[in-house]
């Protein structure tokens, strides 16, 4: 594989798993798998200087913000911070600080526990605060001000001698024990880890939600000031706790000749702290240094997060459990024989699939090592102990809950039950997806309660969700209902009955359409008439529709296969037909700025662009047009760049209009 295929791979992975981290707040892998693919796909850029124009997405912080937030430009870009993993990886990131400032003398730091919440940016103008903005990409993050005021540790005024303007960052973070009891009381819904729960409260459309969770608020860097609050990082963290602001109070000044001890030190308090922490930032305590240091891409050169290694344990393999998703695809899970990792109790870690099984030669009864890191689903590294009396395990070939045969394509790793809508367990997983967060979002409607009423004969398909209200009598003589809890379940559900068209279309659950692809389809379509006649028609292979469908910028000839395959079948569109009985669905969000001349257009981009084409593309959509891939009558615009070969052929053929980079950016007003 060339190195240029091999970045493009791990940037799109990475891309994928920022999207899942920042906007879904619901991460698909863990951070030490995400710190490794960074790494990976840097150590490429560097050793090919003619690929940088690809590898400009590692520069980037964060994702862009959420749709539903206004929006607020940070006066200063909020940045992130370079991770080191060993005292040697440490030792050499400030050595290489020494020498791109010429000096010889050790570093003097502020330590502070790396706390694993969401960084906040507080804006106070005249001594008031008046501002509070998430990080978002970085440069502009969202506005949740009325969300922060619900935080009791935010103070709302500082006294006389604050600047008259002053941006204070932080982390606003959930402790270990008010995030248990969250999800104690929303077991349903429950969320991965404090870091989540975090994001996921403050990040609330309706304030009165976050009120309701119990968040809280460290103070530890500056942004833009209107004059200087020390000369020392210390200083600041001193002035900071004066104005009363929480600062953490583990953060300690050491010396680079201490840092070893002390990282050892938090360490090994990690797990009795009521939070979660994820290593120790490492600041240069001098602020005329840190200025002299700068910043370099999308971090700091003055400051480190030395990150704890993962946590491992040992413990037995007790089963390998079969699961049946909505797709159908069989996924194995090892039950273990509970054991703490790291503080955390651990009953289930993930074996990914067959392959991986028979790879690592894992079977039941084993003693296995296990990793945890930070959060999501643990791993099994691989057995330690084979145990007595094993044999090899056999992936099932028939689907564990309705027996029909499962299947695996050539070139799949999954197999998958081909029972279809008469597997239960299918059925019962699109369900609860149907329900699930960034789909419906119907409070109360999670896995229990639906495994409840499917057995109950109460729910079959997506559209028997919105008839329960109509049997609200009997649901409340359930066992564990009433009354209360039922009209509760009605008013939630039928707040739903207007849903936007992104995630009416993530909510159908057909195969991959995830939360990008469904708000690629429903920004490119608009409405959900016009998406629905238009999958119909693409059926037909080398139709207009399935020609559009393939040109849209990011829409595979596999996700339209999967999409065309969905309309195919009459029991879906049955099910559609029933849904629009029920539901309105909204048209999609269209351009923000619809007074930009490139709203409603369709753009192509082509040839070599000074800009990156990631950045240019989210530039063009961002202001409301549709990027394609391929040229058409359709298409309004082509952005031609150096080299650019058939696609400017196409567009001069078509008469179609040709614009520069410099015109390109005018229109965009950049
Ligand atoms: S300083 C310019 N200090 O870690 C440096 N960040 O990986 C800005 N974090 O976005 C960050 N504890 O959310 C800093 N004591 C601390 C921190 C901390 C947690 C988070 C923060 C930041 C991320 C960077």
């Amino acid at each position: 594989m060339s190195a240029k295929t091999k970045l493009k791979a791990l940037l799109e992975r990475i891309e994928a798993a920022n999207a899942a981290y920042y906007e879904r707040d619901a991460p698909e892998m863990t951070d030490a798998e995400y710190d490794s693919l960074r790494r990976e796909a840097e150590d490429i850029a560097a050793a090919h200087p003619e690929l940088r124009e690809e590898a400009r997405v590692l520069a980037r912080v964060g994702a862009r913000p959420a749709t539903g937030f206004g929006k607020v430009r940070h006066r200063t870009p909020m940045l992130s911070l370079d991770n080191v993993f060993s005292p040697e990886a440490f030792a050499e990131f400030w050595q290489g600080k020494r020498r791109f400032l010429g000096l010889e003398a050790a570093w003097d730091f502020v330590a502070e526990p790396k706390i694993d919440g969401l960084s906040i940016s507080l804006t106070y103008e005249s001594r008031k605060f008046v501002r509070a903005a998430t990080r978002g990409d970085g440069t502009e993050g969202e506005d949740v001000t009325a969300n922060m005021l619900t935080l009791a540790e935010l103070p709302r005024e500082l006294p006389e001698d604050a600047p008259d303007f002053i941006e204070i960052r932080g982390e606003v973070y959930m402790t270990k024990a008010d995030f248990l009891a969250l999800n104690e009381a929303n077991p349903d819904k429950p969320f991965a880890n404090p870091r989540n729960a975090a994001a996921g409260s403050l990040r609330q459309l309706d304030p009165s939600v976050t009120a309701k969770r119990k968040l809280s608020l460290f103070a530890y860097a500056q942004g833009e000031t209107a004059t200087p609050v020390a000369d020392t990082h210390w200083g600041y963290l001193e002035t900071l706790k004066r104005w009363g602001f929480k600062v953490n109070p583990l953060s300690a000044r050491v010396g680079e000749a201490e840092a070893e001890a002390f990282q050892a030190g938090i360490g090994a308090r990690r797990a009795a702290l009521p939070y979660d922490i994820d290593g120790v930032v490492y600041k240069v305590n001098d602020l005329a240094l840190q200025a002299r240091l700068g910043f370099v891409g999308r971090a700091p050169r003055w400051a480190c997060a030395w990150k704890f290694p993962a946590e491992k344990a040992s413990t037995v393999l007790e089963d390998i459990e079969i699961q049946v998703g909505r797709t159908g695809a069989l996924t194995p899970r090892a039950r273990l024989t509970p054991v703490n990792v790291g503080g955390v109790l651990v009953q289930y870690a993930t074996l990914h699939n067959e392959d991986e099984i028979a790879r690592k030669d894992v079977r039941i009864g084993d003693t296995v090592e296990l990793q945890r890191a930070g959060d999501v689903i643990p791993q099994i590294l691989g057995v330690l102990k084979r145990g007595a009396h094993t044999h090899p395990f056999h992936f099932p070939t028939h689907c564990p809950v309705c027996g029909a045969l499962a299947v695996r394509d050539a070139d799949e790793a999954v197999r998958r039950c081909t029972g279809g809508l008469s597997c239960p367990a299918q059925v019962v997983e699109r369900l609860i997806h149907f329900c699930s967060r960034g789909a419906f979002d119907i409070e109360g409607m999670g896995e229990k309660t639906v495994q409840e009423f499917y057995e109950a004969g109460l729910l079959r398909a997506a559209p028997d969700i919105f008839a329960l209200p109509r049997h609200e009598a009997e649901i409340a003589k359930r066992e564990g209902w009433g009354e209360v809890s039922a009209a509760k379940l009605s008013a939630a559900i039928n707040a739903r009955r207007e849903i936007g068209l992104e995630r009416f279309i993530y909510a159908l659950g057909i195969r991959r359409i995830g939360e990008n692809n469904a708000k690629l389809l429903a920004r490119h379509y608009g409405s959900y008439a016009h998406w629905k006649v238009a999958m119909r028609a693409a059926i037909e292979i080398g139709s207009d529709a399935r020609l559009e469908l393939g040109s849209i910028s990011g829409v595979g000839p596999a996700i339209a296969t999967d999409l065309v395959a969905f309309f195919a079948e009459a029991h879906n569109l049955d099910t559609l037909a029933a849904l629009e009985r029920e539901v309105t669905v909204l048209d999609a969000a269209m351009a923000t700025a619809s007074d930009s001349p490139l709203a409603g257009k369709v753009m192509v981009f082509t040839g070599t662009l000074a800009m990156a084409r990631p950045e240019a593309k989210a530039r063009a959509e961002a202001l409301g047009a549709k990027v394609t891939e391929s040229v058409s009558k359709k298409t309004d615009f082509v952005v031609v760049g150096e080299d650019a070969g058939s696609k400017a052929k196409k567009a001069a053929e078509l008469g179609i209009r040709m614009l520069t980079e410099q015109e390109f950016k005018k229109m965009a007003g950049l």
